[in-house]
């Protein structure tokens, strides 16, 4: 799986996924990173990017040449036209399926934005996927292809050492996931639940279960509508 995140600021992309699971995943070549800096694509003897909008306003918008060229090193590099995925505020929002499907992709490109925009023309021309991490503004594009980039990548297989670890966790059947505890047994008082100190994993599974049903009820009731429960699990759910 490689990552091809076009920026005007590549070492922000580079300095935020270097660390940890990712970092370590690039390190092992599960997956590629590349931030192509729009800039070394400029035209422009002083290497400008933006320029004012046509129709007046406030603020300045990525011109369309640049953010072309930079899309072309790709495709050239790699031989192929991949999806590019448009960071934007504009976009669908950004879920564990969307995650899901982008996963399956050899390679993708994300293009970051910034001051008020890019050029029209150009996301005309090469955007497959408006995509969105929230309802509120953010100064740049970087952080959320960022965002994206984590949960996609943690889908690789091999990314998270522990298999099963992306197995089961929240939104998987659209359920949050169950409450975890480690040692040990009595902190300040509190005590770990009995059933997961039994041994008995018929027991253990079921109070996972419904703990996540609990806890998508008590915490995110609208994504239970999409959940699928078994009868019992729904008679269960009706009786909270
Ligand atoms: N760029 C600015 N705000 C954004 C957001 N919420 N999601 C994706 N890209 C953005």
């Amino acid at each position: 799986m490689n990552y091809h995140v076009l920026t005007l600021f590549p070492q922000m992309i580079i300095d935020g996924l270097s660390t940890s699971i990712i970092g370590r995943a690039i390190e092992n070549k599960l997956i590629s990173l590349e931030a192509i800096d729009i800039r070394a694509f400029s035209t422009n003897k002083h290497k400008k990017v933006d320029d004012y909008p046509y129709g007046g306003g406030a603020g300045m918008v990525m011109q369309a040449e640049p953010v072309y060229l930079a899309y072309q090193h790709v495709t050239d590099k790699i031989g192929k036209k991949p999806r590019v995925v448009f960071l934007t505020p504009q976009g669908k929002v950004f879920n564990q399926e969307i995650a899901q499907d982008l996963a399956r992709e050899e390679d993708l490109v994300f293009l970051c934005g910034h001051y008020e925009g890019i050029d029209e023309r150009v996301l005309e021309e090469i955007v497959t996927d408006h995509i969105s991490i929230g309802d509120y503004v953010l100064t740049g594009g970087e952080l959320p292809a960022m965002v994206m980039i984590d949960a996609i990548a943690r889908l690789v297989p091999g990314v998270l050492n522990n298999e099963v670890s992306a197995e089961f966790e929240s939104f998987q059947d659209n359920l949050l996931e169950y409450p975890q505890y480690s040692r040990p047994v009595e902190w300040r008082g509190k005590k770990v639940p009995d059933v997961l100190l039994s041994g008995h994993h018929g027991n253990v599974d079921k109070w996972r279960r419904e703990q996540s049903i609990l806890r998508t009820k008590q915490r995110r009731p609208d994504l239970l509508e999409k959940a699928k429960l078994s009868k019992k699990e729904i008679d269960y759910l009706k009786d909270l």
